[in-house]
């Protein structure tokens, strides 16, 4: 039988995995070299190659967004009027952005087992955001400990987002296909906007999704 490769990029780097494995086999900076690759590793005359470019749709400019408003926030101090607004902001759309994944792209990777375990860790990922979020929340913007537990919510979801994007995602692009991710990411797409209007129309939120 001929071997299937996935041939998928992660940030710059092209990555080439066998049907049967977990691990990349193979990593290059170009889908030439990585199609190239697969011709010289496959012991058959045609293996099928599977070659994914896109993002996960609009969860990785989301993820570009929360470091940018991590930082923003890191900039502040307890005397920076900016700064209950940064955090409203990253707030409501933090919590649209987990709820998205988890409503839609987690349950729909768990159908399969090799996913099992990096979504179990991801939910529990959210939860300590979240648990972050809520002492954040309750604490006042000028007590020393705000900018000190801000900062472990930066580290904490930095790490969070670079392990999406360098395992669940490219799992997801493997294992739902493109067409399915296609469909997802529209599901995804409008039920962050629900999710955000529902934020923006409580009293005490100031939370604007940036259009495009
Ligand atoms: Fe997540
Ligand atoms: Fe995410």
């Amino acid at each position: 039988m001929d071997e299937i490769y996935s041939v998928i990029l992660v940030d710059a780097t092209w990555m080439v995995y066998r049907d049967d494995g977990d691990e990349p086999v193979h990593t290059c900076a170009s889908e030439q070299d990585a199609v190239d690759w697969c011709a010289t590793d496959a012991s058959g005359d045609e293996p099928r190659i599977r070659v994914y470019q896109g993002d996960v749709c609009l969860l990785t400019s989301q993820h570009a967004r929360f470091r940018a408003l991590l930082k923003a926030l890191a900039d502040t101090d307890a005397k920076d009027a900016t700064r209950a607004e940064i955090f409203a902001t990253l707030k409501a759309e933090l919590i649209a952005h987990e709820t998205i994944e988890e409503e839609i792209l987690y349950p729909a990777l768990q159908e399969f087992a090799q996913a099992e375990e990096i979504v179990a860790h991801s939910y529990e990922e959210h939860h300590v955001v979240d648990l972050l979020l809520d002492e954040l929340v309750i604490l006042s913007f000028a007590d020393p400990a705000w900018g000190a537990k801000a900062h472990v919510l930066q580290e904490n979801l930095e790490h969070h987002l670079g392990e999406e994007e360098s395992d669940l995602f490219p799992k997801a692009k493997r294992l739902l296909g493109a067409e399915t991710l296609a469909d997802l990411g529209e599901e995804m797409d409008e039920r962050c906007d629900e999710v955000l209007a529902e934020a923006s129309a409580r009293p005490d939120s100031k939370a604007v999704r940036p259009k495009g």
